[in-house]
């Protein structure tokens, strides 16, 4: 198995159906069901807001300190037997805070298990783009405190009609603080998002970036700039951005010699951890050992220091 780093990945995208159900013992809370293949089956989904539903509900029953960590405790484990040396890891704490869990239950538990971690690894904390540049503001200020728990911000949640500009100003805010940037852009949302996730946000990787193809001049820019893009080929194929696997366009973004990764992004409700998509690539997708190792290296040459 190759080793590779993980780089996008949300650590709530990783709450299997068994964890849903054995948290919502733990806490006393009903759910609609606890049978976890009748959880399961429900993850069938028609575009990335039915997903986010489906996430966003099933966070109900992470409550404690402890929950997080043995959330992330499991992806690290389960990520080490997949190959993985090095995870950069999403959390979404404002889906906590408006549930009424505060900050310092987030960080400490997740921080208690990557101190335990396997391998290297570090938090990026994630603005939800559909809750708007107001809410990303306060929750970075109310992040300062908790600095050294995590190496970077992100974009993420619903794409379309929430562009990378938006969030210009808490952008700049995480830079004067030395963190790093990533957005996630060109999932569902055209080239143009990704243009101004490099000219606005600054941001020095694009999670997923697929619909970046679709504009010559940005790929060569992200080629000039060596810009790695966080692929996640199972995510795409369950949240219908392509039809099938065979219909990726990962190949020829790695012809057009971008720096691209391969990552599992929801592991829980995509089908698979990294290793499921690197097999699923040269089983489904044809690709050749070479190219497959390209990418695992490319892992490693995109992924932020962690000393
Ligand atoms: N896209 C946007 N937001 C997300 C995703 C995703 O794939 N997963 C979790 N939050
Ligand atoms: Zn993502």
């Amino acid at each position: 198995m190759r080793r590779k780093a993980e780089l996008h990945l949300h650590i709530e995208g990783t709450l299997e159906p068994e964890l849903v159900v054995e948290l919502a013992r733990r806490n006393r809370i009903e759910l609609p069901t606890f049978d976890v293949e009748a959880i399961r089956a429900r993850y069938d989904f028609a575009n990335l807001q039915s997903f986010l539903d489906v996430y966003y509900a099933n966070m109900a029953v992470l409550r404690s300190e402890q929950d997080f960590h043995d959330l992330a405790a499991a992806y690290l484990r389960r990520a080490h037997d997949q190959g993985v040396r090095h995870a950069e890891i999403f959390f979404d704490p404002q889906a906590h805070l408006s549930r009424g869990i505060p900050l310092d239950v987030v960080f400490t538990g997740l921080s208690a298990a990557l101190k335990d971690s396997p391998m290297p690894s570090a938090l990026i904390m994630c603005f939800l783009r559909d809750r708007g540049a107001e809410e990303a503001e306060q929750v970075l200020r109310a992040a300062l405190p908790y600095r050294e728990h995590f190496i970077g911000v992100g974009l993420d949640s619903a794409e379309v009609g929430y562009p990378p500009s938006l969030f210009r100003r808490v952008f700049e805010m995480a830079a004067a603080e030395g963190l790093h940037r990533v957005a996630h852009a060109g999932e569902e949302g055209g080239p143009d998002y990704v243009w101004e996730a490099l000219d606005i946000l600054r941001a020095e990787r694009i999670d997923h970036g697929i619909r970046a193809m679709e504009d010559p001049a940005l790929v060569a820019r992200l080629r000039e700039e060596r810009i790695p893009l966080t692929v996640c080929p199972l995510s795409n194929v369950r949240l219908r951005a392509v039809p099938t696997l065979r219909d990726h366009i990962l190949p020829a973004m790695l012809d057009e010699g971008l720096l691209v990764t391969v990552n599992s992004d929801d592991p829980a409700y995509f089908g698979g951890y990294v290793e499921d998509n690197f097999v699923a690539l040269r089983d489904e997708l044809g690709m050749s050992e070479d190219q497959l190792d390209t990418l695992a290296q490319n892992s490693f040459k995109a992924a932020f220091s962690l000393g």
